[in-house]
């Protein structure tokens, strides 16, 4: 274990289904978790892609009813999701679904919170404070980096204090995650791009957590590895088959990683940012990152060497610091080579609205695992470089 805040190892994890073709599996899925009418939340875009209908037809072939929902936006709202909580009890669905990103994901989950223990979102911010069991899920994602299926996490917008919420709670891993690499074949550059550093930043932050350990390790370390050899070749290319499958491989793997591990301050700060700016959490995420290594870099200057070597580095005959500077170097590299924004400002962030935003990610459940302490100060500090 990287720090000494938990005593006891715990891995929570779904079933996986991982393949070309998997959505096959669907309706085969959900008959096995006995439900009778499944709630289906997506977005406007998987539809006219044309992956809801295929979902559905797997559905049909199992003569599983459904109702279909798609009113929801990325950085999903606390009244969206609200909205879909009542149809789905008003429809009499038993269980649910979401074929999408990381927003139709945790939009999914939110939804599966309130049907079953009532109230609001933002009753449920922070750890563990879900009490009933949710209906079955299963999650079928399309981008390659929130890792939200398989993980126990879902990050609401709280549309008051215009800020990101993070709820996590065991209960909101999936039953099944079905995750088919053909899924990510429609999705544009910026977005592969976006969400392959959200990947990224999720593998890094888990991997140098406090509440790292020998299981989440593994995964964090492999999905550097594999996000180092392909995300470039998947934004460059929409149907580069390779890279598809080993980004929603690293997606998956960092998922897992993340899920058990928690994240750090780029996850705390970058929350923060796209509550108030509505921004793409993977663009927040490339413009933290780098700033937070260099901040987080004398607590864990191994670790960083460690993630040097997964990103193919050459670290002999170098010290252990060189190795984790080099490292920091290498991302900010992979981030100017795929086009991510560079400072906050690009995104309409304004210095006037940093402190506001330093209070708020000092409250958020993400930062409690950064390996170096944080306080107000450091995080204005933190933003303002970021500008
Ligand atoms: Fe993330």
């Amino acid at each position: 274990m990287n720090g000494n805040l938990l005593e006891i190892s715990k891995f929570a994890a779904p079933e996986i289904i991982f393949g070309f073709g998997a959505i096959s599996q669907t309706g085969e899925s959900v008959l096995r978790l006995g439900a009778k009418k499944l709630f289906i939340v997506t977005d406007q875009g998987l539809i006219e892609a044309g992956w809801v209908e295929q979902v559905l037809k797997h559905l049909d072939e199992v003569k599983l009813d459904y109702e279909v929902w798609s009113n929801i936006t990325s950085n999903p709202k606390d009244y969206e999701v609200m909205e879909g909580a009542k149809l789905y009890l008003k429809s009499e669905c038993d269980a649910i679904a979401a074929v999408g990103g990381g927003s139709a994901i945790d939009a999914a989950k939110a939804i599966a919170v309130l049907t079953a223990n009532g109230g609001e979102p933002k009753d449920f911010e922070g750890i563990n404070k879900i009490t009933k069991p949710l209906p079955p899920m299963v999650m079928i994602p399309s981008t390659g980096g929130s890792g939200s299926e398989v993980s126990q996490f879902a990050i609401i917008v709280d549309s008051k204090r215009k800020i990101k919420m993070t709820i996590i709670s065991k209960s909101l891993v999936p039953d099944i995650a079905i995750i088919d690499p053909y899924l990510l074949y429609t999705k544009d550059a910026r977005l592969t791009a976006s969400t392959g550093v959200d990947a990224l930043c999720h593998a890094i932050e888990s991997y140098v957590s406090l509440a790292a350990t020998p299981l989440t390790d593994v995964h964090a370390l492999y999905a550097v590895q594999l996000i180092a050899n392909n995300l470039r070749e998947s934004v460059a290319c929409r149907t580069n088959l390779n890279a598809k499958k080993a980004m929603a491989m690293a997606s998956l793997q960092a998922g897992l990683a993340f899920s058990n591990a928690i994240l750090g301050a780029a996850h705390a700060m970058t929350h923060q940012i796209d509550g108030l700016l509505d921004s793409h959490h993977g663009e927040t995420n490339s413009i933290l990152l780098p700033i937070v290594m260099e901040y987080n870099l004398m607590a864990c200057v191994e670790r960083y060497a460690k993630v040097a070597e997964a990103l193919g580095i050459k670290t002999e005959g170098i010290s252990r610091l060189k190795a984790a500077e080099k490292a920091i170097r290498w991302v900010k590299k992979l981030f100017e080579d795929i086009g991510t924004p560079k400072k906050l400002s690009d995104l309409g962030l304004t210095e006037d609205l940093i402190p506001q935003l330093a209070e708020n990610a000092l409250k958020d459940a993400c930062l409690v695992t950064n390996p170096r302490d944080v306080e107000k100060k450091d995080l204005i500090n933190l933003y303002k470089k970021a500008l």
